[in-house]
């Protein structure tokens, strides 16, 4: 099954507004609108808005990097998913391991969170990935497939736009990417679970994108595996003529 590439760059906490316009500006005059494959832009909260209006001519998405787990409420500091949907925002970000990490995300939360965006439409991009230690421990099955059983409550028929992101926690910012042969291994057993939860077609369907030390120099060789359906791109992202090498890949 022929399932349309994402490429999505994940801005993390960085840029201030003006650099953000300025490579907006870069990303968009670079992407023609009959490219085959999807491009999304995640900068921080504050720049949503006018990164909605500046991309509403091209194909060029906007996402959210984080959703609150409910639609509203006495949450100091959050953002929700009407709140995002209401400004045009069409995807969002969940359970980054940064999140999990430094901000303590549990499974039953980004169940939530997952659960929310969808109900506004939005398409959360849920990420899920193994620490260097599970891996030496040998259990980066057991680590990715709990974490991923967090959105089995879901229905089939709300499944069709979530994304999955494999992004094994020891290939983030440090350089060293997984090999296209073990991210493959992963998102091959990842389909495999969304086929046993949801029927062959969902499992098919599903977008399973890899992240972690994603570039230019390897973006080909990761997407030519038959089981990767784009990339989450963080730090290759904030470089206008280095993304825009990601999203132009070969294949
Ligand atoms: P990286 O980050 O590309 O800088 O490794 C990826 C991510 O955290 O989404």
């Amino acid at each position: 099954m022929k399932r349309r590439k994402i490429l999505v760059g994940n801005w993390k906490c960085h840029k201030s507004f003006d650099e953000a316009i300025t490579l907006i500006a870069e990303i968009v005059a670079n992407v023609p609108l009959e490219l085959d494959r999807t491009v999304v832009l995640c900068p921080p909260f504050p720049y949503l808005a006018e990164a909605v209006r500046r991309t509403r001519e091209s194909p060029v998405k906007i996402g959210a990097q984080n959703v609150w787990q409910e639609d509203s409420g006495a949450f100091t500091g959050e953002v929700s998913a009407p709140m995002l949907a209401s400004l045009g925002v069409e995807y969002a970000i969940v359970g980054h391991s940064e999140r999990r990490q430094f901000f303590l995300e549990s499974d039953e939360c980004l169940a939530r969170k997952v659960a929310r965006a969808l109900a506004w439409n939005l398409t959360p991009i849920f990420c899920l990935g193994e620490r260097w230690e599970d891996r030496e421990a040998g259990q980066t099955l057991a680590v990715v497939q709990r974490q991923f059983q967090a959105v089995f409550a879901l229905s089939a028929e709300t499944t069709t736009s979530l994304v999955i992101a494999y992004e094994p926690v020891w290939a983030i910012g440090t350089g060293r990417n997984a090999t296209p042969e073990q991210a493959e291994e992963v998102h091959a057993i990842l389909r495999g679970l969304a086929m046993e939860r949801w029927g062959s077609a969902v499992g098919e369907a599903i977008r399973i994108l890899y992240g972690g030390s994603v570039k230019a120099s390897n973006i080909d060789t990761l997407m030519a595996m038959p089981n990767l359906d784009g990339a989450l791109i963080g730090g290759a992202s904030l470089s206008a003529a280095e993304f825009l090498r990601i999203v132009h890949f070969q294949g």
